[in-house]
């Protein structure tokens, strides 16, 4: 069967940017460098307070279906995949496919819909189950929209604060992808944990610093998983390593541990051992802290060599160049990654046609997933048509006050009149609430 994959995609930011070195450091105390150096973020978008999960979501829909030419009739299935669903029972896609039958002929009686849930993992399953849905043969010739779309709000001064966002990501899956292709193959690593969760709450419970050990493990295991049915995968099959980005120095943890995995048993495995030594060796240290101390020691040394640097610039540091602006948008942050990698190679005139990225996602709870993807032909035209960059740099910039007031307008408990920063153009916005306690939505022309 001819490959599946993604033949487009659009992106919505939330209006809002909170710049973490210059507006939320200062006033925690820190410093600016906690959050350009040791996170790497520059800024969180967040929504206005008439944007949510079903705005941005259908947004990005909109705009992406105006751009392919497709009608409700085109359009098979609607999946979304949310961490952030405000209704235990009626899905967000069925609310977003209200949206579009305001806006476009014709209507989705005929379009399967759902929602995904594992946290920040969900969108890829989504993509997973609309690619086997046409492999089944049962799309009659239509897509399937997956939409990812989060608004990632920590409580007030717990330490996630440092890396909320919002937007969503619509994502086209046909039998003739312009984008990626997706490889059949796949690894998991899962293992129930409670290291993030929201048991009945808006907010999550976080145990932010074993989240990232528990993150590492279970990408590492994912990796091994993909290689027990697709083959070793090595340093050169590689062009991008798109992975879930909560912040993008989580990323850089990964990302020493799988290009240790990458080049294990080359000539280069054994250039990098000549420059920094064996690994040290837990058994060979008494005291758990030494061992710690010791294993940092060397992977800072390896991020110092110029043979690991080099593979860090090409392959991964171009993953990043969106979610440094964005935060963490939970399920939409590995797909921000694959756009953003795409973006850099367009921007710098790569041709990376028929080259492969390897995707690693993730989700508390926890569990990863890797795949490979291969560029389709076509994906430089698609590429060039998404407009984030533009709609980041419009990101109504916000001082403290004004994002405390922002918080308390996106939190359940809190009633609170916010006036919007932004004014909504050519859009979808909330506009109240109905009868039955259903949010209700209405497109506002220019
Ligand atoms: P924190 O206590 O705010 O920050 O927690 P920190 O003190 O650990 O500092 C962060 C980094 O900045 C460290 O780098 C510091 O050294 C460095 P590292 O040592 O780890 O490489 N740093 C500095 N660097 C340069 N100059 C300075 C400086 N100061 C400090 N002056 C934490 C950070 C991420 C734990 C917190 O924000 C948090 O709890 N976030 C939420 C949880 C999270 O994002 N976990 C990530 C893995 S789990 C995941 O990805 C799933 C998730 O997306 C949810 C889902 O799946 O649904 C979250």
């Amino acid at each position: 069967m001819a490959a599946v994959g993604i033949d487009a995609m659009e992106i919505w930011t939330g209006k809002l940017v909170l710049d973490l070195p210059n507006t939320f450091a200062p006033v925690k105390d820190e410093a600016p460098a906690k959050y350009t150096k040791g996170l790497g973020l520059t800024g969180s978008s967040l929504p206005d307070v008439y944007e949510d999960i079903v705005t941005m979501g259908a947004n990005a829909c909109k705009r992406l279906m105006e751009r392919k030419g497709l009608t409700p009739n085109d359009i098979g299935r609607i999946d979304v995949a949310t961490e952030s669903s405000f209704d235990r029972s009626k899905p967000a896609s069925t609310y977003i496919a209200g949206c579009l039958e305001q806006v476009f002929d014709g209507d989705f009686s005929h379009t399967n819909k759902g929602e995904r849930k594992f946290a920040c993992l969900s969108g890829t399953q989504a993509i997973d189950d609309a690619c086997n849905w046409i492999r089944a043969g049962r799309h009659r010739g239509r897509g399937a929209l997956v939409v990812v779309t989060d608004t990632a709000l920590y409580e007030r001064d717990d330490p996630g604060e440092a890396t909320q966002g919002a937007g969503a990501v619509a994502i086209y899956i046909t039998e003739t992808p312009s984008v990626v292709a997706l490889s059949r193959e796949q690894g998991i690593g899962s293992k129930d944990e409670t290291d993030f969760l929201k048991p009945n709450q808006q907010f999550p419970s976080v145990d932010g610093k074993r989240s990232i050990g528990v993150y590492l493990d279970r990408v590492r295991e994912a990796l091994h998983d993909y290689e027990s049915v697709a083959g070793r995968i090595h340093k050169a099959d590689v062009a991008f390593l798109p992975f879930h980005t909560p912040f993008p120095g989580m990323v850089r943890k990964a990302a020493l541990m799988t290009y240790r995995h990458l080049i294990d048993g080359t000539d280069e495995a054994n250039a990098l051992r000549e420059l920094v030594g064996e690994a040290p060796d837990a058994d060979a240290f008494d005291d758990a802290e030494a061992y710690k101390k010791a294993r940092y020691d060397h992977q800072k040394a390896i991020r110092k060599t110029p043979l690991y640097r080099e593979w860090y610039e090409a392959t991964v540091q171009p993953t990043l160049s969106l979610s440094r602006r964005t935060g963490n948008w939970y399920t939409g942050s590995v797909h921000i990654a694959r756009a953003s990698a795409l973006l850099e190679a367009a921007q710098h005139d790569v041709d990376i046609a028929g080259q492969r990225m390897l995707v690693g996602s993730y989700g508390s709870g926890a569990q990863a997933e890797m795949h490979t993807e291969t560029v389709c032909p076509g994906w430089h035209a698609e590429i060039d048509a998404l407009t984030i960059v533009e709609q980041l740099d419009a990101r109504y910039d916000l001082s403290f006050d004004e994002y405390e007031r922002v918080h308390q307008a996106h939190t359940y408990d809190v009633e609170v009149a916010v006036e919007p920063f932004t004014t909504p153009n050519n859009e979808f916005v909330f506009s109240g609430y109905g009868a039955m306690g259903e949010r209700q939505y209405a497109y506002v022309s220019a």
